[in-house]
């Protein structure tokens, strides 16, 4: 039995995951799953806050399948961590409508997330359940009673609202059946995109993906946003805040290449063209044990299918525990016994 506190975060499945997803949290959940009892929850219900529709319901279990080697490939040990599917969990739904009873439309409204989110996908009036996207996501932290919550910045206000619905429950049932989960906030910044535009996202068609093989990856290097004064090699350039050097910083383990490069871009001796090919490999070379690993997940697959096997079972007896101690406190559990020969709401005659 572990006793570790618990840690839980995830993804929604929305496509393959990319550098910018493993700087800003697959790295620090890799360190950090040996220090909490950790879940990692691949939330297909909350894409369809924005894409309800059949047509995107039927990509889920591709976009499903590529997180889990993802996650498997940089280095998410199934043997310590339990990966899960929420739509599998169907404690998820009955806790979800519970916690709605603890929060004001106003207190959602007022999330600096969901209009952007709402916007994003065209969507011009706000349906209940995007309104209800993070008491959804409050609920997905408190179902296995976790402690921590490693998240990007974008996601901090969500974790938030999860520590009041905590203590609102706790008081208003009068039992500390929920931690007030932490966030914890990666290290690394936004990690900027190949065009240097903002940040690393499938939908501007900026990322490069953890799966990408080496001539992809040599492409998108080559064809990166630098410096834009910078017209000939012969000019000065500037390094800060310039895409190609901010990766150099992110993946290439030698300083002394990367400062050497820095130096003679500044004094204007030394053209993009080597600086992106020193990238390509450096990038390659960080990347090519990933997609070995992926590779050999992909060749045997029953072992992917059977660690998310595992961790759905064990998120089920998880979140069947939490729904008991849920029901208890709050009386709800008259329900399973208007059938019961004990008690019954009409009186025992005998
Ligand atoms: N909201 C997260 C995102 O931006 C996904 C998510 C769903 C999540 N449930 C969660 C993250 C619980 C942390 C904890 O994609």
């Amino acid at each position: 039995m572990t006793t570790k506190p618990r840690l839980l975060t995830g993804d929604r499945p929305t496509g393959r995951l990319h550098l910018g997803h493993y700087v800003g949290s697959l790295r620090n959940r890799v360190r950090l799953q040996h220090q909490y009892d950790s879940f990692f929850i691949i939330a297909d219900l909350h894409t369809m806050t924005t894409k309800p529709e059949p047509q995107y319901i039927k990509e889920i279990p591709t976009y499903i399948r590529e997180i889990v080697l993802d996650y498997l490939a940089v280095g998410i040990d199934p043997n310590v961590s339990t990966i899960f599917v929420q739509s599998a969990i169907p404690e998820t739904y009955e806790m979800n409508l519970l916690f709605e009873m603890l929060v004001t439309v106003p207190r959602l409204e007022r999330m600096p997330t969901l209009k952007d989110m709402a916007r994003d996908a065209n969507i011009d009036s706000m349906p209940f359940g995007l309104l209800g996207y993070p008491v959804l996501q409050a609920v997905d932290i408190l179902l296995p009673r976790a402690n921590v919550v490693p998240v990007g910045r974008d996601n901090q206000s969500h974790v938030e609202l999860a520590r009041e619905m905590a203590r609102k429950f706790n008081n208003f049932y009068g039992k500390e059946i929920f931690p007030e989960p932490e966030s914890i906030i990666g290290d690394g910044a936004l990690l900027v995109g190949t065009d240097g535009q903002g940040k690393m996202s499938k939908s501007l068609g900026n990322a490069i993906y953890l799966s990408d093989d080496a001539k992809t990856v040599e492409e998108k290097v080559k064809g990166m946003y630098t410096d834009p004064k910078r017209l000939r090699a012969t000019d000065p350039g500037t390094v800060e805040g310039n895409p190609v050097f901010i990766y150099h910083d992110a993946f290439n383990p030698s300083y002394a290449e990367v400062d050497d490069l820095k130096e003679r871009y500044r004094k204007g001796q030394v053209g993009d063209v080597e600086v992106k090919e020193k990238l390509a490999k450096a990038i390659n070379a960080f990347l090519e044990p990933i997609r070995e690993k992926r590779a050999y997940y992909l060749a045997h697959p029953t072992i992917p299918r059977d660690v998310l096997a595992n961790g759905i079972r064990r998120m089920q007896t998880e979140a069947k525990e939490t729904m008991t101690l849920v029901r208890d406190v709050t009386g709800l559990s008259y329900s399973l016994d208007l059938f019961a020969d004990e008690v019954d709401i009409f009186g025992n005659e005998e």
